[in-house]
């Protein structure tokens, strides 16, 4: 055990959070009654944060608290809720937990858009409610064939694609410019790509740079054929747009891991038949999260031992 002190905004699994204690003095700011209180009582001590995708994250407010701040180690691999700009003029180092998620991720994508063009959600509650006494379920759409417009051709955009391919889907895709290193089309405007797919996957990077780039006049583009699935953030698309969209039928359906206000959902989206609704699962197997856990915990020893991080946002 070290004389470190570090704060945890969330926790890891049980083994990774055991093992974080017994390496530093860790405050769970969670678990704490008066958290103000806490932070003012320890700030001078606290050298590192553990965050999470789904947490908090750390403010310009929070770092300005801490004078000692010198790592943050992040819990995901979106940083939207940490303030990477005063990090940065503060000099914070900041890890995050990329690639490991990467498959799980894609594959919760792939779910979604299994479970929307299929009925799955729909055909299971058929069953069990016993309606299929009473005649067939409504037909489904084929993946085979169909063109589906990756928006964000990262890491995970790129494991979308290959899996896509995979079920006979022609792949195009959207970001801030085209890659050349990859075969699918790429389109510059959004709106224009949107026109032309049966499915937006959205699997950019939320934040301030991409906030409500699925807007109204993007979902205007798709058309009542076309299926949305965000495994990326809710911020990424207009929302209020889009249950007014899909209350009007005037687009096809949606595959949702992800909202603007989590764990909050719109009551509206609940009733329909033409959407699924996931609680941010994107990353959720054991067997991933175990290792995120552990990155954390490498990337904060890294640190603390003097050398680079092994994950750093760069
Ligand atoms: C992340 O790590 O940012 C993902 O949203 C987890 O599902």
């Amino acid at each position: 055990m070290t004389n470190r002190t570090v704060l945890a905004l969330g926790s890891l699994l049980p083994a990774e959070m055991e093992q974080l204690e017994a390496q530093y003095n860790v405050i769970k700011l969670w678990r704490e009654v008066d958290p103000d209180r806490t932070l003012h009582t320890h700030a001078a001590q606290i050298q590192g944060i553990v965050s999470t995708y789904n947490g908090p994250g750390v403010s310009a407010k929070l770092m300005e608290a801490l004078p000692n701040l010198e790592v943050i180690a992040q819990f995901g691999v979106g940083v939207d809720n940490i303030d990477l700009g005063v990090a940065q003029t503060r000099q914070i180092a900041v890890s995050n937990t990329p690639d490991l998620l990467t498959d799980d991720t894609a594959d919760t994508a792939l779910s979604l858009l299994l479970a929307v063009s299929r009925r799955i959600v729909e055909g299971d509650m058929y069953v069990r409610t016993g309606n299929w006494a009473n005649g067939p379920l409504p037909l489904g759409s084929s993946l085979s064939g169909k063109v589906v417009g990756v928006v964000g051709l990262g890491r995970i955009g790129q494991a979308i694609a290959r899996r896509c391919a995979a079920f006979n889907m022609m792949v195009v895709y959207h970001g801030p410019r085209e890659k050349l290193d990859q075969p699918y089309r790429y389109y510059s405007d959004l709106v224009e790509m949107a026109r032309d797919v049966d499915y937006l996957v959205l699997a950019c990077v939320g934040g301030e740079g991409t906030r409500h780039l699925v807007s109204r006049s993007v979902l205007e583009a798709m058309g009542q054929k076309s299926f949305l699935i965000n495994i990326a953030r809710g911020s990424v698309v207009d929302e209020l747009a889009l249950v007014e969209m899909l209350v009007n039928r005037r687009i096809g359906g949606a595959g949702l891991d992800v909202f603007a206000h989590e764990p909050h959902v719109p009551d509206e989206l609940k009733s329909m038949d033409n959407v699924v609704l996931t609680p941010h699962i994107g990353s959720a197997t054991l067997e991933t999260r175990a290792k995120m856990g552990q990155l954390v915990i490498d990337n904060l020893a890294a640190h603390f031992d003097g050398r680079s991080l092994l994950t750093p946002v760069v």
